[in-house]
């Protein structure tokens, strides 16, 4: 069963074995979450990125996390899609990147994973939407990861975040909670 935490902070500093970059194709480091992940890992993460990319949107990709503290193991590169108006699959590719990063972390036997919210930067994905499509496939997949944890950057976005997981989650004892059954 996978614990899922909302927290407000910075993903370079969180104590999980794995982090998730919001990458582009390239996976040699750009802006937003990337750059800080980057800018942490050092510039080993760079050459490791180019020697095993380039990563398709929705897929996800390994290296080692260099010079980010312990006890983070492994930074986890996905590449999210560009937001387009929504006609363009791009809710699949956003969902899809949650599931390949879970499923490359149990390739490695990561037991804790934090995301950042991917994707609602750079890329343009409504925030709202992003939310639904993360906390959806998270708890909708069969991981083994014990504890995944949804950094946000901002209150705005935890606030986003928390009302998505709310939504999944009909409050107990009430009427609702038998009628959604
Ligand atoms: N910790 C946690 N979240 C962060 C941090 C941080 N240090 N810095 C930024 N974020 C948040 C942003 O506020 C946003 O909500 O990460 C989310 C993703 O934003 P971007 O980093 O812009 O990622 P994305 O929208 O997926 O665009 C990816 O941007 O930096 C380039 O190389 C990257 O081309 C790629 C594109």
């Amino acid at each position: 069963m996978t614990v899922i935490e909302i927290v407000q902070g910075d993903i370079t500093l969180q104590d999980t074995d794995a982090v998730v970059t919001a990458a582009n194709e390239s996976l040699m480091g750009g802006g937003g979450v990337d750059g800080a992940i980057h800018r942490a890992a050092g510039p080993r993460l760079a050459a490791a990125g180019a020697e095993i990319g380039p990563c398709d949107p929705g897929d996800a990709m390994a290296t080692p996390a260099f010079d980010l503290y312990p006890p983070v193991r492994h930074v986890i590169h996905t590449v999210g899609p560009v937001w387009e108006g929504g006609d363009f699959g791009e809710a699949e590719i956003l969902a899809s990147c949650y599931r390949r990063c879970l499923e490359v972390a149990d390739e490695l036997g990561v037991r804790s994973l934090a995301f950042p919210a991917i994707a609602t930067g750079v890329y343009g994905f409504p925030a709202e939407a992003a939310a639904r499509i993360a906390v959806a496939t998270v708890v909708g997949a069969s991981s083994a990861v014990e504890r995944v944890r949804l950094v946000a950057f901002d209150r705005e976005g935890r606030d986003v975040l928390e009302a998505a997981l709310a939504s999944l989650r009909p409050p107990a004892g009430s009427h609702l909670d038998t009628a959604a059954r």
